[in-house]
């Protein structure tokens, strides 16, 4: 799915250069040199530092990282020389010779084209609310021309100058949230000037705006789970109240504390419903939310304590709600969604895993012998989730 280096050295360097735009947009924003754009500080500039394409093109990002560090060491010089009377001559002329010969990369390589809400972060926390709200977004405003599968087929598509892109493909999810958000509002344009996507900033709330693109990853995994077996980019367990018997619900992070989670769609038979197993906390999903009274005692922990939760699951599963029954996803302790077994399928194996994103681990010895969920859940924890957004690792 991702198939990138995973360089040390490249992730602290998107990481340090994310850091450092988003400090500096902070900055100008406080000192009142830059507003704010759909609710959130503007990033006042044309342009911004193009994580995407260091991490394609090793050469370039090799190039900056030797700049900024005889930038640093230029620094140094310079504070040595103020410091240190007698050599200031010679540090000063060595610091001068360093700048000029660093390799410093060009900047037409190094920056890409950049809007007012390119740093923006997604306010919905992707929910099983957002997700529903944005189905329904989805539906009405984007679907006659991205298609109800999100695979750029819509009724319209053939009609228009360009194609629509397809959600499958994980070009579009790796675009940071905020230049896709940008794109919805202000639509986009051809090479000549020639609108190619309608902007929608006029018709369509923040709010939705968000809630939409939240619909797409969901629909873009469910969608790529069907046609390819797996997702296209990897995906966070929705967030969603968590009920376990009396108590007040609590959201998905406090009540999973870092655990690995376990959700099964019931399918109204109690028997179907796996014991409760140490190795993850198991969530329970039903169609409306609520505990299924007929259980007299609860085999799955909690249940996910919202009417829209059934929806999203079924949406990013790839199936109708009528056939999410009996469906189970596996998330790792980061979160993210990694294994889905189909209803009725008798253990685990490697082979349900939907997001391979993972780093691959050196050595999989080991696992020989082991039970198909503990091989999977061992394999999950191996090769941890490096997701790049934007250019910049999530
Ligand atoms: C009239 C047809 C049409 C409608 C309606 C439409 N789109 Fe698009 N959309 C396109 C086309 C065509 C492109 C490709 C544009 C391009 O690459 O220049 C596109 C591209 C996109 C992209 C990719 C942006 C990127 O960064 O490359 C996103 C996201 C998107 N649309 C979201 C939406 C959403 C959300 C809606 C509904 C609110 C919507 N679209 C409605 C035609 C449409």
């Amino acid at each position: 799915m991702n198939g990138l280096p995973a360089q040390a050295w490249l992730n602290t360097l998107l990481v340090l250069l994310q850091d450092a735009q988003l400090a500096l947009l902070q900055l100008w924003h406080a000192l009142g040199l830059t507003g704010d754009s759909h609710g959130q500080p503007a990033w006042p500039w044309a342009r911004r530092i193009a994580g995407e394409t260091l991490l394609i093109d090793l050469g370039l990002a090799r190039q900056l990282a030797w700049s900024l560090g005889v930038l640093a060491v230029t620094l140094v010089l310079v504070v040595l020389a103020v410091a240190w009377r007698r050599h200031r001559g010679v540090l000063l002329a060595v610091a001068a010779l360093a700048l000029i010969l660093a390799p410093w990369p060009s900047p037409s390589l190094l920056l890409s084209a950049a809007a007012p809400t390119s740093f923006h972060t997604s306010p919905t926390g992707f929910s099983v609310n957002a997700i529903a709200r944005g189905a329904e977004v989805y539906a009405h405003h984007c679907a006659a021309c991205h298609g109800e599968d999100g695979r750029g087929e819509g009724p319209l598509a053939a009609s228009l100058s360009r194609w629509p892109p397809t959600l499958v493909s994980p070009l579009l999810a790796r675009r940071a949230d905020g230049d896709l958000f940008w794109h919805v509002v202000d639509g986009m344009r051809d090479a000549r000037g020639q609108a190619t996507m309608p902007a929608f900033g006029g018709a369509i709330s923040d709010a939705d705006t968000w809630a939409v693109l939240d619909y797409m990853k969901a629909l873009a995994a469910g969608t790529g789970a069907v046609a390819n077996g797996s997702w296209p980019t990897p995906l966070l367990l929705p967030d969603t109240p968590v009920r376990c018997g009396d108590d007040a619900p609590l959201t998905l992070a406090q009540w999973r504390g870092g655990q690995r989670v376990r959700v099964v769609a019931f399918d109204g038979d109690p028997q179907s419903l796996p014991g409760l197993d140490p190795r993850f906390q198991t969530l329970l999903l039903t169609r409306d939310g609520t505990v299924p009274r007929d259980i007299p005692q609860l085999r799955a922990d909690c249940v996910a304590a919202s009417s829209q939760a059934w929806g999203a699951f079924a949406r990013i599963a790839g199936v109708s709600i009528d056939k999410l029954g009996g469906t189970e996803l596996l998330a790792d302790r980061d979160g993210w969604l990694r294994a889905r077994g189909a209803p009725g399928e008798r253990g685990w194996s490697e082979a349900d895993m939907v997001c391979k994103s993972g780093t691959p681990a050196r050595e999989s010895r080991g696992l020989a012998g082991l039970d198909g969920l503990t091989a999977l859940l061992l394999k999950m924890d191996a090769e941890r989730v490096r997701f790049v957004k934007g250019g910049f690792v999530h």
